[in-house]
């Protein structure tokens, strides 16, 4: 194969949930976001609010009508022709099978009809690998802490695709805690950033939540008693504006506060001075001040991709795209997805 055509940008296109992304990356080794050329993202938030939530039929339909619209605007934005790319990446899993299906069908057809090769990437790795498209972005070994709407995972990082799970979810990952908290509370859809918004108002210490699996070794995470005390204790407040302040304020706490304390036990037992945040709780300003100011006083450095690449983007599946291209990596003509896919069954990038 030829390598020459990996200097050559590489389209992303992200379809596994509710975000249509899209974005052209010319592979930088030294300096990954230095290589973005342009980014699109059109969120279905609007679509979904009525139901409280994503529905995946409706998810996969308007994938199919704005993806190829965004593709034209961000090569447009880049002054691009389809004839300039020297690859497509999509995100193949884990995710919606529909959702999923919208932007694996169409990145194969256009590396098809372009004659370039096409890869699948898996969405967790795309956020694990956003803070590289930032400046003095992070050398591995370091720690990932990746909490999405699906996932709460502790990653060791030795390299691209050298990935080890310290710490799972046994229940609800931590942003679909924050989505099914804030539904409970009557706040809009998505929950997670309705309630952080809240907690900005309520008071300190006046409600107080377990910090789960905090009190025991080891570095899963499980936060559906957690979901349950704060209905309990909606359910027997005054329901006022000031207590649901109150409530969602503590609630984030203990949520900020767990996640914080199982990052430095990962670091302590990996030996690893760097965290990664990433996902899209990573937004959470909370967790970014928090974890920032621990790094500072107990000697570790933390990275942060920039807010809009800590939720569904299409810059993260291009770059872990273009790293595995530019080692030779992609895979046969065929449009496969992987709802479910485990992050340590990757090949590594070497
Ligand atoms: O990574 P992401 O965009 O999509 C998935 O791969 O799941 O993450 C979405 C999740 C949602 O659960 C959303 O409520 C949560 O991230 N989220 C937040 C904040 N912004 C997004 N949770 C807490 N605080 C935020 N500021
Ligand atoms: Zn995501």
């Amino acid at each position: 194969m030829d390598t020459k055509q990996f200097s050559k940008p590489i389209l992303g296109i992200e379809t596994s949930c509710d975000e249509t992304g899209v974005a052209l990356l010319r592979w930088e080794p030294a300096a990954p976001g230095r290589g973005l050329l342009s980014h699109a993202l059109y969120s279905q938030i609007k679509l979904h609010a009525d139901y409280g939530g994503v529905v995946p039929e409706l998810a996969s339909r308007d994938h199919v009508r704005k993806l190829l619209p965004l593709v034209r605007e961000a090569l447009a934005e880049a002054g691009l022709t389809p004839q300039d790319l020297g690859g497509v990446a999509y995100t193949a899993g884990p995710g919606l099978v529909g959702a999923l299906l919208v932007g694996a069908a169409a990145a194969r057809a256009m590396a098809w009809a372009l004659g370039v090769p096409a890869i699948g990437v898996h969405h967790m790795e795309g956020h694990l690998l956003a803070p590289l498209l930032e400046d003095d972005p992070p050398e591995p070994p370091f720690v990932a802490l990746l909490v999405s709407g699906g996932h709460s995972m502790l990653v060791e990082v030795k390299g691209v695709g050298q990935y080890r799970i310290l710490g799972d979810t046994l229940d609800d990952a931590a942003g679909e805690a924050f989505d099914k908290t804030a539904k409970m509370m009557g706040l809009p859809y998505p929950g997670g950033p309705a309630l952080a918004a809240l907690a900005q108002q309520g008071r300190p210490g006046v409600f107080r939540f377990s910090r789960p699996m905090t009190d025991r070794p080891g570095l899963d995470f499980s936060f559906s008693g957690l979901k349950t005390q704060v209905l309990l204790a909606w359910q027997q407040s005054d329901k006022s504006e000031q207590t649901r302040a109150d409530i969602a304020r503590g609630f984030e706490e203990a949520i900020v506060d767990t996640l914080a304390i199982k990052c430095r036990r990962a670091l302590q037992a990996s030996g690893a001075r760097r965290l990664v945040i990433a996902g899209g709780v990573g937004a959470n300003k909370r967790l970014r001040e928090e974890l920032a100011e621990a790094g500072a006083k107990e000697g570790f450095r933390v990275y942060f991709p920039r807010l809009e690449f800590c939720t569904d983007n299409g810059a993260m599946i291009a770059l872990a795209g273009a790293i595995r291209l530019a080692h030779g990596q992609h895979q046969d003509e065929t449009v496969q997805v992987f709802p479910r896919w485990d992050l340590e069954s990757l090949p590594a990038a070497v």
